[in-house]
This record gives structure tokens, sequence and C-alpha cells, in this order.
């Protein structure tokens, strides 16, 4: 008992001299702290701009594939879509996406050739991500980039770190309307949710 009286008298102490040593630096770390807990996703900043998730394919789970072996159709490649373990797990519990949800959607190249198996396409390097982020409190009224329940953003594999698009009206919105009814995304090609 008396141990646990001295340590929480140090640790007094220490915080103490540390507030006088470096008053501006702990106000800085606390307001870093609570801008973190007041932000939703580590993906997405204060602004609402988002930033493409690195390393999903090994860390996040992969909800299923599609591919347009088409060379001429818009969506020509094979497209793996991926989001966090606990997203879906709480869509298995509640069928819908929680706050915070990341969709990937990752297309890359199709190379095709003779195997033992017969001619088989196989997925190349990676070309686009198209990546939702879900937001049932529409947290970003006015940016172009959120609306109708989610933040929507292209990056291109030229420069990973710039979201392409401008308006989810105007470069999303038209394509997903099939989609309307199960929340503008198709759940068809996603056996993991099952
Ligand atoms: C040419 C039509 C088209 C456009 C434009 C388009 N999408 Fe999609 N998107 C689809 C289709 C169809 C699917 C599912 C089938 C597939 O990938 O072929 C899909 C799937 C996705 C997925 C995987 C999750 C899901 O909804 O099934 C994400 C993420 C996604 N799109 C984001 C976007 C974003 C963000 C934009 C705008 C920047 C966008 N899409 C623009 C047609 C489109």
């Amino acid at each position: 008992m008396r141990r646990l009286w001295w340590g929480g008298f140090l640790v007094l102490v220490l915080m103490a001299s540390g507030e006088r040593a470096g008053a501006v630096d702990l106000k800085e770390t606390m307001k870093g702290i609570l801008d973190a807990a007041a932000g939703f996703s580590p993906y997405v900043d204060a602004q609402g701009a988002i930033s493409l998730p690195l390393g999903v394919r090994g860390e996040w789970v992969h909800l299923g594939s599609w591919v347009v072996p088409d060379e001429k159709a818009p969506g020509y490649g094979f497209h793996d879509v991926y989001t966090q373990p606990e997203s879906v797990a709480a869509f298995r519990k509640n069928g819908v996406f929680p706050d915070g949800a990341v969709l990937v959607k990752e297309i890359r190249t199709v190379k095709t050739d003779d195997l033992t198996t017969g001619r088989a396409s196989w997925a190349g390097e990676p070309a686009v991500w198209f990546v939702m982020v879900k937001d049932g409190k529409n947290r970003f009224a006015g940016n172009p980039l959120w609306g109708e329940g989610w933040g929507w953003a292209l990056f291109k594999a030229e420069d990973p770190k710039k979201n392409v698009a401008t308006s989810f009206q105007k470069d999303c919105m038209a394509c997903h309307i099939p989609a309307k009814e199960t929340d503008w995304v198709y759940l068809q090609g996603y056996p993991s949710l099952q």
C-alpha cells in the first residue's frame, strides 16, 4: 500500500514538472489526442480528405473478386475487394457496414497464358484503387466527395497519394445506382459477408 502511494506521488510530481517545462508541447499533444479521438477513421482527416489504406492485401479480409475480361470495357481488369476484419464481423452481426468501414477495390491488369490447366488469366500489377468509407452521420456535408452515407475516392498507381475523384455525384454515382438498395454496395460479389 505504502509503495502504491509513493508511486502515485511520483507520477504527480513528474506530470507537474512536465507541464511547467513544456506547457506548449503538452497542450499540442493533448490537442493531437483530442483530434484523433474526434476523427472517426485513420484514413480520413478533419476536412474529409481520404487516403489510400496500405497493406490491405496482407491484413484485411478479402471480400470477393470480379473480373471484367473485355479490354474495351470501362472496368477491364481483375477487381479484388477488401475491408477491415472488424467491419466484416459487424456486417455479419447487423447486416450493415459500421461507421468507419472502408471498402477498397483494387483493380489489377489481366495476364493470360497457356498453362497446364488450359488458357489461364491472372491478376498482374495494381492499376487503380476505388475506396468507399462508411459515414452514417453525414460528417462532411458540403464536401463533394461525401454523400449517400459514404466517402468516395479513387487512386491511381502512378500517384497512390492523390485522390483523383472530384465529386462522387459525377465520378461514382451513375454506376452504383443498381446497388442502391444494398447501400450502394454490390453485395452479390462478397461471399465473405454471409
Ligand atoms: C463504370 C461504372 C463505375 C464507376 C464509374 C464507379 N463504380 Fe464502383 N463499382 C462498379 C461496379 C459494377 C462494382 C462491382 C462490380 C465490379 O467491380 O465489376 C463496383 C464496386 C465498387 C467498390 C467495391 C464495393 C462495392 O460497392 O461493391 C468500391 C469500393 C467502389 N466501386 C467505389 C467506387 C468509387 C469511389 C467510385 C467513384 C470514384 C466508383 N466506384 C465509380 C461500377 C462503377
